[in-house]
């Protein structure tokens, strides 16, 4: 007869603590003992400052093994100067968020998958992450502000997190939304942005082998200001399709509308595809600047990566694919 015999740590599996429970006590073991000393109000903000500082679990599966695939035509923008210019309007409007974002707490993080998919679930990040494999890439960035970095992104293509979903075949699109709380992200006290930032895909733009969750950046896990704990990472349309910190997936049937599409559908479209030769409404989309060189560049159509994409926009010649 095989007889099992426990260790002092094997716990039985019903015992085990999913990994967003278990973070709630590590944060209230961390905080809790200066934080019962405190007022409640401040007893809180003693908390959420704790799950900021809290270690990531998934810390050693970085640096990641690089793509050879995706090569760059100019050298990957200084760490630094990618870290200290950013946008991320949930922190303020100016590039300079870093140290505001870094009250962000990325554990727990449970990403939400629902809409038209055999069956809605919700996951802890780690146990998403685990799930992965993941991969370094690198790749350009153009933001509609024309201004360009290049980064190695760290993460796993969004065709993976599809198949884990098992979209319905009546679903057409994905609809990605970033977490809200306005005491913790003060530019979403602005009542006048179209808060939560959402961003949405078609489904075989999402399936594009190009189209990036990253996880990380510079060999380490996401730093907040960058939209830890996952952002995407779509480099072929302009940086603000780019949505960071996301916390649902929903698999939809309507277009949605970005954030940015919502504030001003004169100038931001959905489909936002790069092409120098269709300004936006202020300004030329010509060239752009490599931000931290003050070198110009001319834009390349579809920011380089047409031979990936292009593809996708064939009959479609009638919509504003370049907003
Ligand atoms: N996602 C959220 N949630 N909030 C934002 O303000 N800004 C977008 C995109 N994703 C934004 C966002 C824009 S305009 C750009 S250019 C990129 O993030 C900037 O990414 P970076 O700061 O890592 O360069």
């Amino acid at each position: 007869m095989h007889i099992i015999h426990r260790r002092g740590w094997e716990i039985p599996e019903r015992q085990a603590t999913p990994e967003h429970l278990a973070f709630s006590r590590r944060a209230f073991l961390v905080g809790g003992a200066s934080a019962m000393a405190l007022a409640p109000c401040a007893a809180n903000a003693q908390r959420v400052a704790d799950l900021a500082k809290l270690p990531d679990p998934t810390a050693n599966l970085y640096p990641a093994k690089r793509n050879p695939k995706f090569t760059l035509d100019r050298p990957i923008t200084a760490e630094k100067i990618n870290d200290n210019y950013n946008n991320f309007y949930e922190f303020g409007t100016s590039k300079y968020i870093a140290e505001a974002s870094q009250a962000l707490p990325i554990r727990p993080w449970t990403v939400k998958i629902d809409g038209m998919v055999e069956k809605p679930q919700e996951i802890g990040i780690d146990d998403l992450i685990r799930k992965m494999t993941i991969e370094e890439r690198l790749y350009r960035h153009r933001c509609v502000e024309a201004w360009s970095m290049a980064i190695a992104w760290t993460g796993f293509p969004l065709a993976k997190l599809i198949d884990f979903a098992r979209p319905l075949g009546s679903a057409k699109f994905v609809k990605m939304t970033t977490f809200m709380d306005a005491k913790l992200a003060p530019g979403q006290n602005m009542s006048w942005f179209p808060w939560p930032y959402v961003e949405g895909l078609t489904l075989a733009e999402a399936g594009n082998e190009l189209a990036f969750i990253a996880t990380g950046c510079y060999g380490h896990p996401l730093d907040k200001q960058h939209g830890a704990p996952l952002r995407l990472a779509v480099p072929w349309k302009y940086g603000f399709k780019s949505i960071k910190s996301i916390v649902r997936f929903s698999f939809v049937e309507q277009r949605p509308k970005g954030y940015w599409e919502a504030l001003q559908s004169s100038e931001y479209g959905f489909w936002a595809n790069v092409n120098p030769t269709v300004p936006h409404p202020r300004w030329s989309q010509a060239s752009e600047e490599l931000i931290g060189t003050g070198e110009r560049r001319p834009t390349l159509i579809f920011n380089g990566y047409g031979d990936y994409v292009a593809g996708l926009y064939k009959g479609l010649e009638n919509e504003r694919l370049w907003a």
